[in-house]
């Protein structure tokens, strides 16, 4: 027997017991079946309801569970275990919710919008006083880097507390191998690329970590340099195209993890990555990418016979001017991005000319999630 409708019709009202789980009749007319240890497990009395935890421990139940009695009372089913003093009873809409094998319906799992060069215009944006005192404001925020994976938040102090602030506003500072804050400043001695006055090739960061951090901000707190624009583009809209396009390299880019590494005197960060990453619904959900970053590949010379045309024709779609979008940054602008998703660069920029820094950091995409669910969505414990 599985969860699945039966084709006979039940009766109404109806349970009857099974040698592993009971069969009950849901609201709509179906039958379906749900196992014994699923429904001792989950009695609403499993979970505590101040810490919201489940305090029920299956691992020592001394027998395999067992419904001694099962019946349909008042939209709920009741059941009375057997060797045990507990009746459980569980409303019919819930276990309604749980007849299909499908995941708990999440708010925070929403399509991707794919954009190109020409969607700068159309960024969110959202006023960093607003963030500071609007809870709805916070709630589309998230919703901006769910969906588009970036968004520009304005009008920010000009202070280092204004970034601690705003990411406590979509969880915790992501301390990486730089520490919790960096800032992005040409360098006397540089050991990053992004420290130099150089062009910095399109990317995602920090790619040799086990797992890269996922939203990262960039709070500018100067930008009178000539040269120096902003290199966006949204690796979705990429991928997806090359996808349609390529499907063969796209199976390669998103089944084989290559190597990355950042290593420097006192530090020797490995991964291994696939360049495009897929959801659960084997939908693209972002890109690792690093051309600076990328370890010499170790696989099979012959696999890089096909692997590496791909790697590069995806490179090279990468940088079509479709995609990429060119800007300035200003100070008092926070960048925040997607940083599995949003490939980014930097034009070079002529140091003698002016001041540039801008102060960074990381945050998490699942606090970012999380906060976005308990914004938008009713606790399943109220
Ligand atoms: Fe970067």
């Amino acid at each position: 027997m599985t969860s699945a409708a039966l084709a006979t019709p039940v009766p109404a009202n109806s349970a009857r017991i099974t040698p592993t789980g009971v069969c009950v009749s849901l609201p709509d007319g179906r039958e379906a079946y749900f196992n014994a240890y699923w429904l001792r497990d989950n009695c609403p009395t499993s979970f505590d309801r101040q810490t919201r935890e489940r305090v029920f421990d299956i691992f020592h139940a001394s027998a395999a569970p067992r419904a001694a009695s099962a019946h349909v009372h008042d939209g709920a089913l009741e059941v009375v275990w057997a060797g045990e003093n507990h009746t459980s009873r569980y409303p019919l809409d819930w276990l309604a919710s749980y007849a299909a094998p499908k995941p708990r319906h999440d708010p925070a799992d929403l399509p991707r919008h794919a954009w190109y060069a020409d969607h700068f215009a159309d960024l969110g944006r959202f006023a960093f006083a607003d963030l500071m005192n609007d809870p709805a404001r916070v709630a589309a925020w998230l919703r901006a880097l769910i969906v588009e994976g970036m968004a520009i938040v304005t009008d920010m102090p000009d202070n280092d507390d204004a970034l601690v602030q705003l990411v406590a506003k979509m969880g915790h500072v992501r301390p990486t191998f730089f520490g919790q804050y960096f800032d992005v400043l040409t360098h006397a001695v540089p050991t990053n690329l992004a420290y130099t006055a150089k062009a910095l090739e399109l990317h995602t960061d920090t790619p040799a970590e086990d797992l890269a951090p996922g939203i990262q901000f960039l709070h500018c707190r100067a930008n009178t340099t000539t040269g120096g624009e902003s290199l966006f583009l949204d690796g979705v809209a990429v991928a997806n195209d090359f996808r349609v396009s390529n499907p063969e390299q796209f199976r390669l880019l998103s089944e084989t993890a290559i190597p990355f590494y950042c290593e420097h005197d006192d530090y020797d960060m490995r991964s291994r990555q696939t360049v495009i990453e897929l959801d659960a619904h084997g939908e693209v959900a972002g890109l690792t990418i690093s051309q600076h970053m990328a370890d010499v590949f170790d696989l099979p010379q012959q696999f890089l016979d096909a692997y590496y045309p791909a790697f590069c024709a995806f490179g090279r779609l990468l940088q079509d001017p479709k995609y990429v979008m060119r800007f300035r940054m200003n100070a008092g602008e926070c960048l925040v991005f997607d940083n599995h998703r949003v490939v980014h660069g930097r034009a070079a920029y002529d140091a003698a000319s002016g001041a540039r820094h801008l102060h960074g950091c990381y945050a998490d995409r699942g606090e970012m999630r999380s906060r976005y669910r308990a914004l938008v969505s009713e606790s399943r414990f109220k």
